[in-house]
């Protein structure tokens, strides 16, 4: 039987620090409990922080796998990931920053491209910047999430980068509220915040999943969504980030090869 491609998202937003790497995680344990096979790709290439919320030790990276490529010293892309659990792998971003402007952005699509191949999901964590890497990643990518704070500058941002999207005629994304990163800032209501930013809200996370030990979670490596109280002490929010992973997947599930 020959294998049906993996899907691609993207999370991404217009302001650092908003969410985008728990959401890809908590993303990433929803997958596994859809029991489809998951690769997170950090592209946060400066200071991405996947291994390190894993808690695990990475052997190679993007910058290795994207060097490799180059110089005709790839042989598989198994040898550049590591594993998480028996579901989820991720690709790690360089170890060392001074290699993150060497990972040449022109192989992004090759690099994202090859693991549909492995992977049901390619979950990929970004920095807010719209680089030529994260330009291209963002054109490539079956759907892209937009994580956005109640913050006016994050909000300032959001408008921007949703303002070029509808420019470049682009709809593929969805928009995400994150109220759980900074619980006391409720600034706009969501009515506010849809006529800010002239879309819609497709899905809001409460302040009920701020964690006040979140970085438990950080060093234990433990990914929210896949703790056994989670379903029931999270419920709403739970079901929430269910959905999105849900509709990011999309009916047909998955591409045909
Ligand atoms: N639900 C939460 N409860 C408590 N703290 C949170 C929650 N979600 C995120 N944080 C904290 O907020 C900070 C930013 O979160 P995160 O790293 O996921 O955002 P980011 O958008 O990926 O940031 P960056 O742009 O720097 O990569 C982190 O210190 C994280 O631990
Ligand atoms: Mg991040």
């Amino acid at each position: 039987m020959v294998r049906k491609r993996g899907k691609t998202i993207c999370v991404f937003s217009g302001k650092g620090g908003v969410g985008k790497t728990t959401t890809a995680l908590n993303l990433a344990g929803l997958y596994k409990v859809l029991n489809k096979k998951v690769l997170i790709i950090d592209l946060d290439l400066y200071s991405g922080g996947i291994a390190l919320a894993l808690n695990k030790e990475p052997h190679k990276s993007v910058f290795d796998l994207s060097f490799d490529l180059e110089n005709k010293k790839y042989k598989n892309f198994s040898d550049y990931t590591e594993t998480y659990s028996e579901y989820i792998d991720f690709l790690a971003a360089p170890k060392d920053p001074r290699n993150a402007n060497r990972v040449n952005p022109s192989l992004v699509s090759l690099i994202i491209s090859n693991a549909t191949y492995l992977y049901d999901m390619i979950i990929i964590d970004t920095h807010s910047v719209l680089d030529e890497l994260n330009l291209l990643t963002l054109d490539i990518v079956d759907k892209i999430l937009f994580v956005v704070t109640n913050d006016p500058f994050d909000i300032k941002n959001m408008k921007t980068l949703i303002s070029i999207f509808k420019e470049l005629e682009i709809d593929k994304y969805k928009l995400l509220l994150n109220n759980s990163r900074d619980p006391f800032k409720d600034y706009f209501s969501i009515y506010d915040l849809r006529s800010i930013l002239n879309t819609n809200i497709d899905y809001t996370i409460s302040q009920n999943m701020y964690l006040k030990d979140m970085e438990n979670y950080v060093m234990n490596g433990k990914i929210l969504t896949l703790e056994p109280k989670a379903a029931s002490a999270f419920s709403k929010d739970y079901n929430t980030f269910m959905t999105i992973a849900l509709d990011l997947m999309g009916s047909d599930n998955q591409n045909e090869e």
